[in-house]
């Protein structure tokens, strides 16, 4: 017998990585998908996307204790045979960039399915990101809906926001700076809070545990997502004020500014943009939400729009260094939406490869270390892929540096003076020497503009 069973419904980044974790320290999982390719291979100890630490980890289970981490087709048997549900299903953006709650819908009636025939105390605690409301008046009441049981009685209910972010999964799971609990009333919060005691042990002496109601705790993760994008608009907005002014560098400026311990220099870079999986998903998600409610936030309106103008200002700087770009052919380093990932979602490489289409240039080669096919899914024949550097450079009349791989660091300006038609080099994150670069060759960086 374990202290714990849980099962942990939907098997992406967050539903995964818990539940590899939580079988990790001996505690009994059953995930549930309705992906028969993707339940096979976890059931074979394979994870089915690229995570830092999760394959290693997922070894080990599979080796030395199977029985703890199964994935199962039915999402009803899985709750059956638990204590503790655990919603981690995808709150994807419609059409008109509001949330999709759909999955959490359908998730909610699948538990109300197997309590209906469940006659003990069942814990539900939503993960993923929902706007406030959600756990409450959708989740709760399509259990009540489908069981008839009643929450507080029958099922107990918690919001428990994740902060996890992709290529650390593991060790953000493992080691939080916070956990959130947000609750429907003290038995739930109670339970949610003894089993994060048990998983986390000693490691909760530098964890706060924050005790919330439900609405609140869903509004902490809107907070955290829409302040870390709202950074980064912000060190952009300065990138585009450094740019008015010869010689001033924007790294400084934000190194500067990050110092006031009010601050912190976290997410202040500045570069072509955010992307992923979240921000703009979570951004757009709270200000439909807001405005549905009759507010509009015009705050948010401008992170997106400060976001999304980051992809023109970088074929402008472009254009400004190696003249009209149509017809010539541009090299674009970099596609992920960050290092570390294949992940296409929102990349900022889309945007620019948009806009340089929308200014007819259509001669676009692109290089990446990880992302070549799933860039492919997103791209198609739009541009042409490398598989490697120089390959990219060949023949390129501008390179533009949009992803800082740890590949692309050690580039020395005679990497591309060597390999290119004409040599013009955009660094669109800060990555190169700018003194070195820009003493060798044709060279713009985001935020930062010499005087000749
Ligand atoms: C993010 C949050 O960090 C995480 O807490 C949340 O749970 C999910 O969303 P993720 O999308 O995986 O995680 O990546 P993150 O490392 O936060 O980067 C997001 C984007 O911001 C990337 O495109 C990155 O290049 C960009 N970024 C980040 C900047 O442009 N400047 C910065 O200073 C930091």
């Amino acid at each position: 017998m374990y202290k714990y069973s849980v099962s942990i419904l939907g098997t992406g980044f967050i539903g995964l990585c818990s539940a590899a974790c939580f079988a990790d320290k001996n505690i009994k999982v059953l995930a549930s998908t309705h992906n028969e390719k993707k339940a096979n291979m976890i059931n074979d100890g394979k994870a089915p996307f690229y995570e830092a630490d999760l394959q290693e980890m997922m070894d080990d289970i599979k080796a030395n204790k199977p029985e703890l981490l199964q994935c199962l087709l039915d999402p009803v048997k899985a709750v059956l045979e638990t204590d503790i549900s655990m919603i981690t299903q995808g709150t994807p953006m419609r059409e008109d960039k509001s949330i999709n709650l759909g999955y959490i819908e359908s998730t909610a009636r699948e538990i109300g399915k197997a309590l209906k025939q469940k006659e003990s105390y069942h814990l539900v605690v939503v993960r993923s990101t929902v706007v406030p409301g959600t756990t409450r008046n959708l989740v709760g009441k399509l259990i009540t809906e489908v069981s008839g049981k009643i929450p507080g009685r029958d099922f107990g209910l918690c919001m428990q926001p994740e902060f996890l972010a992709e290529g650390s999964s593991v060790s953000d799971t493992l080691h939080p700076d916070r956990i959130i609990i947000g609750a429907f009333d003290e038995r739930s919060g109670d339970l949610l809070q003894e089993f994060y005691e048990y998983f986390y042990g000693d490691h909760l002496q530098n964890c706060p545990i924050l005790r919330m109601n439900l609405e609140s705790a869903e509004l902490v993760k809107y907070g955290n997502n829409c302040l870390l994008s709202t950074k980064i608009s912000y060190a952009n907005e300065f990138a585009n004020f450094a740019q008015l002014v010869p010689n001033v560098d924007i790294i400084q400026v934000m190194k500067g500014v990050g110092l006031d311990y009010r601050i912190n220099s976290r997410f202040l870079q500045a570069g072509v943009g955010f992307g992923g999986s979240c921000f703009h998903k979570d951004v757009n998600a709270i200000k439909a939400w807001s405005k549905s409610k009759g507010y509009t936030s015009r705050l948010l309106e401008a992170v997106l729009g400060i976001n999304d103008d980051q992809a023109i200002k970088i074929v402008d700087i472009a254009e400004e260094l190696a003249g009209k770009l149509a017809g010539k052919r541009v090299t674009l380093l970099g596609l992920s939406f960050k290092p570390g990932t294949d992940d296409m979602r929102e990349a900022p490489s889309i945007r620019v490869v948009n806009e340089l289409i929308k200014r007819g240039i259509t001669n676009i080669i692109g290089y990446d270390p990880k992302a070549k096919e799933t860039a492919k899914i997103e791209f198609g024949d739009r541009i042409e892929y490398a598989d490697t550097i120089e390959e990219a450079l060949k023949d390129s009349e501008c390179a533009i540096l949009i992803t800082e791989w740890n590949e692309f660091k050690t580039l020395k300006p005679e990497d591309f003076m060597k390999n290119m038609k004409e040599p013009n080099v955009i660094d669109g994150r800060r990555l190169f020497d700018y003194e070195e670069f820009d003493n060798a060759m044709p060279f713009r960086a985001i935020g930062r503009i010499n005087l000749d």
